[in-house]
């Protein structure tokens, strides 16, 4: 296992417990409630969030949190980014693509990064200077025990969007990420595929892992986000806005990329509205 601080050590142990609340209940929800239209929780996001905001505040209690369910909790130099069911409506759909996505924010810069593929038994791990990893549980197995190989993982060499297998995300209803269907099916008739995946994490961790060549969305919130940039970004790959400036992530649009392909999809973006101009 590469030598990870006890920050993202503590943060697989979260992403486990997380994990494994998630899998119990898989097929076996009760009842789904909406936050707003088209925005399903459930009982294993609550649960989820709470396991990793105890395992974490247990651990270093001085930090804050902001997590997709329980909102802010505290203030801190230290703050932990969490969305602890990311594709909450492909979990509540039976769908098995759904993630863990624990960041640690230092002063504002995301340091270290936790994403769990949940039913993959997949977990990436990066931390800021340190590279990005990857361990995969044993064949037939999802448990994450803590013993599995870590191989570091790094963005694909495609350099030709027609090439590029990219993948989006549409929030519902559309309301700010209208503008995405032009840049839907801009990219669509340009690149080699175009996919809808509907977990923003596993998104960011592929393109890091260089099994897919790029992501872009409008509308994800920055624990959607936080974690699986730092995987990109520490995997050797680039991330900006739609225009291809500094990303903000609080302004809730993202490009990232292997880097070989970026501008070539910056080019096709400009086609259609950034919703930022
Ligand atoms: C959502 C998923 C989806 C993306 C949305 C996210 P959630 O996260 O990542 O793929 O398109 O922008 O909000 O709500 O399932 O945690």
């Amino acid at each position: 296992m590469p030598a990870f601080s006890l920050h993202t050590l503590t943060a697989l142990r979260a992403a486990s417990a997380a994990g494994a609340i998630q899998r119990a209940l898989f097929g076996r929800l009760t009842r789904i409630e909406y936050k707003g239209p088209q925005d399903p929780v459930t009982e294993a996001d609550r649960a989820s969030e709470e396991a990793i905001v105890g395992t974490l505040r247990d651990a270093f209690p001085d930090h804050a949190f902001v997590g997709e369910e329980g909102g802010r909790r505290g203030s801190s130099e230290h703050t932990w980014l969490v969305d602890p069911l990311d594709g909450t409506h492909n979990y509540a759909h039976e769908i098995p693509w759904f993630a863990v996505s624990i960041a640690l924010q230092h002063r504002g810069q995301t340091i270290a990064a936790v994403v769990l593929n949940t039913m993959l038994g997949e977990v990436y791990a990066a931390e800021r200077g340190g590279g990005a990893h990857l361990a995969a549980a044993p064949p037939g197995r999802t448990e994450w025990t803590g013993r599995e190989e870590w191989r570091r993982i790094t963005v694909s060499p495609i350099d030709q969007l027609e090439d590029a297998t990219l993948t989006t995300g549409f929030r519902h209803p559309l309301g700010e990420s209208r503008p995405n269907l032009d840049h839907f099916t801009n990219l669509l008739v340009r690149a080699g595929r175009v996919r809808e995946w509907g977990a923003a994490a596993l998104c960011l961790a592929a393109v890091a892992a260089g099994r897919i060549e790029g992501y872009w969305e409008m509308g994800p919130h920055e624990w959607d986000l936080a974690a699986g940039l730092l995987l990109v970004e520490e995997a050797g790959g680039r991330s900006s806005d739609l225009r291809g400036r500094t990303a903000v992530l609080d302004r809730r649009q993202i490009l990232a990329t292997n880097g070989a392909i970026h501008d070539q999809v910056v080019a096709v973006l400009a086609l259609g509205r950034s919703g930022l101009d």
